[in-house]
């Protein structure tokens, strides 16, 4: 949605995975331009955003 790198899509995450997890993690919890902090649910902990961000680079490397 509104330009999300898909998972498991290679082509898109090569260099967002390249940045390294630190980065990714950041930008996932604080937003990231079109990115939403914490995709939009101030619920959800660190973690559990972390677990996630892990999840999906497994998928689309
Ligand atoms: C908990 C749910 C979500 C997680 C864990 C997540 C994670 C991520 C990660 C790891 C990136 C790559 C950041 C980077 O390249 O440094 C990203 C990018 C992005 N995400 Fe999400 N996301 C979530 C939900 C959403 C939702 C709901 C939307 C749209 C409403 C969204 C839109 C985007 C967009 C547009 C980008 C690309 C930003 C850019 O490169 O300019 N994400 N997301």
């Amino acid at each position: 949605m509104f330009g999300a790198p898909k998972i498991r899509d290679k082509s898109m995450w090569a260099s967002r995975i390249a940045q390294g997890m630190d980065i990714l993690i950041n930008h996932s919890i604080n937003g990231f331009n079109a990115m939403p902090a914490k995709g939009g649910n101030a619920n959800l902990s660190d973690e559990e955003i972390k677990n996630a961000v892990a999840f999906m680079v497994s998928q689309s490397q």
